[in-house]
């Protein structure tokens, strides 16, 4: 009996029913029909194979090849299809097609990630979530590459590399975490501290991805009509709540389904429980941003609710699965430079190293011309003056190839010249590190006024977990940046840990 199992245990069966009529043959990558699929073709019974029997080459040749390089972060996914809605009016802000007016509704792709494994990672590790949105805007695509938090680790791209090190494989052992890496990086970056402490709050194992918040985190830039600007941060809230995993749980589910997140989404979807998530802006002028407290730039703080209240602007919905995970998903690429007219970038460094790394990576990983991929495209053609590289799927119908031309070529968007924001910079070039401005107030927030005792305790164990797992002298400097977040958050650490020693190592702190 089918009928109690989920539609993802269910797919083939669900396939097969369709198609009751089916009446295609097989055939080779050329399309040509095959007569004989389950045997080589041979020189007598036990003679050697042929090389001209093409349908079993073509096949071994193109299994040998199904892998493409996995995304250097963010490997294990999901993803799905849906829409966005705009519910609220926010023109004064930007003059974006996506949010021009109430009711107006954009298709979008949505995948969420794991930040620190490979495909075939436990989805119920402790980590990060990525959430992911791109929006097929009329004007083009507009990718928010988001996660599950409104924060991040480090604040300068130059030290994600590094961090993404420390949290990955030990290159010797290839065993992960690598407790001693993760903890020295981010206990000499203490800039980390507010990131690391809600990574082993409840938020650190979500109980799917229909129950978490997502964060575009970095400071974007609006520009209106009148091409006034602003800067903003993104934030899209669960209609579904949020709910997390215990620890324990988490542990036992890994064994049992690993696939846990991806599994959920696939039945919510097929099921027809859409899940939806409300969409807001933070607003901040640039007067503001001149006068802040604190670097409104610097993606591991967040701008205060208080200060900076969350607008409404939004929905959306996801209520399509993928038709093929490879296809649509794997070959999925955001790209945080895709951004349309009447939003822009900020002078958060983070963003600005980002803009660079994503269309570079999925280069390496999809090819030049991934930008032409079904599930990547514009819904409007591109246009411009890049042809040819491996598999061009469009050829600009014979457009000219170069600019300035006297063909009719594409010509400058007046929209998109008169929507940029043009910021007054002037000062002398520097390499100035910004680890080392108020690292702990906010973090100190999160620990005093957001998390209840009972999600203290198990964000204490949690991070005693690995922190018991971790050479002591790091340990411990690990430890000092707590106590500066609260005395009461570092004592209580140092207590559980020097228990944990005691029973497992008998080493005191
Ligand atoms: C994926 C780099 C910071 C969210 C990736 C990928 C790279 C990358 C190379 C793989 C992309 C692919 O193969 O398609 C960087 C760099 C960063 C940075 C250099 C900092 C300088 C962040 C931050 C966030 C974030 C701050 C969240 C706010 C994501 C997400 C994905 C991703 C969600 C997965 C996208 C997908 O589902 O395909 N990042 N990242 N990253 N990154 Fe970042």
């Amino acid at each position: 009996n089918y009928d109690d199992r989920t539609p993802a245990a269910n797919q083939l069966l669900l396939y097969s029913n369709k198609h009751e009529d089916n009446t295609d043959v097989i055939t080779t990558s050329g399309g040509d029909p095959v007569g004989m699929k389950t045997a080589s073709e041979t020189v007598g019974y036990h003679g050697p194979t042929l090389m001209q029997d093409w349908i079993l080459l073509d096949e071994l040749a193109h299994f040998s090849r199904e892998r493409i390089p996995e995304r250097v972060v963010h490997a294990k996914g999901a993803g799905a299809f849906g829409y966005f809605e705009v519910t609220h009016d926010i023109t004064r802000y930007t003059a974006a097609t996506v949010f021009s007016n109430i009711g107006k509704k954009t298709p979008i792709a949505v995948r969420f990630s794991q930040v620190a494994g490979e495909r075939g990672y436990p989805d119920t590790y402790r980590d990060i979530r990525g959430f992911a949105i791109k929006f097929y805007a009329e004007d083009g695509i507009w990718d928010l590459v988001g996660n599950n938090s409104p924060i991040f680790f480090v604040n300068d791209a130059i030290n994600f590399p590094s961090f993404i090190h420390a949290l990955k494989r030990n290159p010797v052992t290839n065993i992960r975490p690598d407790y001693d890496a993760f903890f020295d990086f981010v206990s000499l970056r203490a800039e980390s501290t507010h990131m690391v402490l809600m990574m082993f709050t409840d938020r650190g194992i979500p109980a799917s991805y229909r129950q978490m918040h997502g964060y575009g985190a970095n400071t974007f830039s609006f520009i209106n009509a009148k091409g006034e600007f602003f800067y903003c941060k993104f934030h899209y809230l669960s209609d579904q709540g949020v709910a997390s995993l215990t620890q324990a749980d988490a542990d036992r589910i890994a064994g049992v389904v690993p696939d846990y997140h991806v599994e959920d989404l696939y039945n919510a979807i097929e099921s027809g429980k859409y899940p939806s998530w409300t969409f807001y802006v933070q607003i901040m002028t640039p007067q503001q941003a001149a006068a802040n407290k604190y670097d409104p730039f610097d993606d591991t703080k967040v701008w205060l609710h208080g200060d900076y209240p969350l607008i409404p602007v939004g929905r959306f919905v996801l209520n399509k699965n993928p038709s093929n995970y490879f296809a649509d998903v794997e070959q999925m690429a955001y790209n945080v430079a895709n951004i349309i007219p009447g939003i822009d970038f900020s002078p958060d460094r983070m963003l600005q190293g980002r803009t660079f790394n994503y269309a570079d990576t999925h280069r390496y990983r999809l090819g030049v011309n991934n930008t032409q991929l079904a599930v990547n495209a514009p819904p409007s053609m591109i246009h411009n003056f890049n042809r040819d590289g491996f598999a061009t799927i469009k050829s600009q119908g014979g457009a000219p190839n170069y600019f300035p031309n006297s063909f009719n070529g594409p010509r400058n968007d007046p929209r998109a010249k008169a929507l940029y924001p043009s910021i007054p910079l002037s000062a002398h070039t520097q390499r100035t590190d910004n680890g080392s401005e108020d690292n702990f107030t906010q973090a100190g927030l999160l620990w005093t006024r957001v998390l209840k005792e009972d999600e203290k305790q198990r964000t204490i164990d949690n991070m005693v977990n690995w922190l018991k797992q971790t050479n002591k002298v790091i340990a411990e400097r690990a430890i000092r940046n707590f106590d500066q977040v609260d005395i009461s958050l570092g004592s209580r650490l140092r207590q559980s840990l020097q228990l944990q020693f005691h029973l497992t190592t008998q080493v005191e702190l």
